[in-house]
């Protein structure tokens, strides 16, 4: 019996718009990391980074993967960029059931982003540059994390989400018990 789908990916990569259409098809519910802690804590990830620090957002996302851990229904989790960056995040992420990595081109990420304000990591500096750089980094750690990773450029978040069903359904087939 296959668990929860989680998508792990960069900023911009569709893991929200992708989760949400993977929640609708496969009657499941949908968990944001991001939307969770933003609710919980009651002010927005730029204002939790400003008065908090960036260590501090780290520490409630390994709190709250702890707390997903312990749910029993299947979900679709949909990941802030940098959970999978803390080392200790990354073995419960692949517990948790099938972990996929949304995986986008440095120049789809920036022209998605490029008027965005509510990320606290693209803040500063030149942005393509900070994307370069922070996904030479993070790609193989995200492919390290992901049993699978789908490219993204080009598609539909429709054409992702059905690709990642496939994936879940084939996998789910070959737990199923042989009988003997
Ligand atoms: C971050 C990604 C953001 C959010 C925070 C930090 C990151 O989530 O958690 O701004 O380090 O990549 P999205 O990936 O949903 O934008």
């Amino acid at each position: 019996m296959n668990r929860h789908i989680i998508l792990i990916g960069y900023m911009g990569s569709g893991k929200t718009s992708v989760g949400q259409i993977l929640s609708e098809k496969l009657g499941l519910p949908l968990l944001d990391t991001d939307a969770m802690i933003v609710e919980e804590r009651g002010m927005s990830v730029n204002d939790i980074f400003a008065s908090r620090g960036e260590a501090f957002f780290r520490l409630l996302e390994s709190e709250l993967l702890e707390r997903i851990a312990g749910m029993e229904e299947p979900v679709v989790l949909s990941t802030g960029g940098g959970l999978p960056m803390t080392p200790q995040n990354r073995e419960p992420l692949r517990n948790l059931g099938m972990v996929v990595y949304l995986q986008a081109e440095p120049e789809e990420i920036l022209r998605r982003l490029e008027h965005d304000d509510t990320r606290p990591l693209l803040a500063q500096g030149d942005r393509g540059e900070k994307i370069r750089s922070m996904l030479d980094i993070r790609g193989p750690v995200y492919r390290e994390t992901a049993a699978h990773t789908v490219r993204t450029d080009g598609k539909t978040c429709a054409q992702i989400a059905d690709e990642i069903i496939k994936l879940y359904r084939m996998e789910d087939d070959s737990h199923e018990s042989i009988g003997y």
